[in-house]
């Protein structure tokens, strides 16, 4: 289907739905390229130039997933991603539709832990990115901005004096302002938390929605360590490698869906957050 037939057919729907009365016209967002609600057969014509953006609704949505791209960092790797979408099936080869195939490891881009990640018998258990629970990844919490001189440690977490009842932060760091995430190279430096950090947010907040800005959220140096601190009671969900830039520290509404991958230990994840 061209994609101005598809307009057309958004535009037949969208006139279908009964007017309800929303409270602001921007609670309805218009099909990107059109004037909102006006569906005149000359919108049919815009130009093909797809629109991606990073904030939506006025700077009332803000996208806080990384695109998936070749040269996004893989952990452990110079190389980065690499293909992981190819056309399987090409209209131009015949096919009655494009059809694509991806293959990705589970661990990619903005994606979440789940406990099976490291702990073999949560595993074989099947706590897999399936169990999470949706309430903890949906929720207010706060992005906060971490001091850009140390890692996570216990006396870093006791500075940031998270308020009781507080059960979603996000952790914006170092790594946000070297744009760690849009470097094709994996850099082992990235700032994460250390063990005992972990410890005195599990020991002394109620957060239960841990996330933080490069591919995991324990530093390099403490890596299993702080995952085993986290993960150990199954309370806590971990989102790594989110985009923070050039969003106001505070309090949102966010937004946080796995896939329901049966078996695995991880999952890209889309995460917005909404003032
Ligand atoms: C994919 O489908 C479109 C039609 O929607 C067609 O124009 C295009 O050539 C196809 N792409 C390939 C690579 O086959
Ligand atoms: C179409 O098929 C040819 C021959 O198998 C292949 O070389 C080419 O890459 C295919 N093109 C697409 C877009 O799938
Ligand atoms: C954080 O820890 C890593 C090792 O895991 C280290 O290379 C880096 O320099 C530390 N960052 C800061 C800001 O101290």
């Amino acid at each position: 289907m061209e994609a101005a037939h598809l307009l057309l057919l958004l535009c037949a729907y969208a006139l279908t739905i009964p007017t309800l009365s929303f409270a602001t016209t921007d609670a309805y967002p218009a099909v990107p390229g059109t004037d909102s609600g006006d569906c005149s057969l000359s919108d049919a014509h815009i130009s093909l130039t797809p629109t991606r953006r990073e904030v939506y609704g006025d700077g009332r949505i803000f996208d806080i997933s990384h695109r998936f791209s070749t040269d996004m960092p893989a952990f452990e790797s110079s190389e980065g991603v690499g293909q992981f979408v190819w056309l399987a099936k090409s209209m131009k080869n015949g096919s009655i539709a494009n059809n694509s195939e991806m293959k990705l490891p589970a661990h990619t881009g903005t994606h979440v832990d789940a406990p099976g990640h490291v702990y073999d018998h949560y595993f074989d258990a099947g706590f897999d990115v399936d169990t999470l629970d949706l309430e903890v990844l949906n929720g207010p919490g706060l992005l906060v901005d971490v001091p850009r001189d140390k890692n996570i440690t216990a006396e870093v977490m006791k500075s940031l004096n998270i308020p009781k009842g507080v059960r979603r932060v996000l952790f914006r760091t170092l790594n946000t302002d070297k744009r760690l995430m849009f470097k094709k190279e994996f850099d082992t430096s990235y700032v994460g938390f250390m063990r005992d950090g972990a410890k005195w947010l599990v020991e002394n907040t109620d957060v239960k929605l841990v996330g933080i800005d490069y591919l995991s959220v324990a530093a390099y140096d403490d890596l299993i360590p702080s995952h085993l601190v986290f993960l150990k009671e199954r309370e806590i969900i971990l989102v790594e490698g989110l985009k923070l830039d050039d969003i106001q520290p505070g309090i949102y509404s966010i937004h946080c869906l796995p896939l329901r991958l049966k078996g695995a230990e991880g999952s890209p994840i889309r995460c917005i957050l909404i003032k």
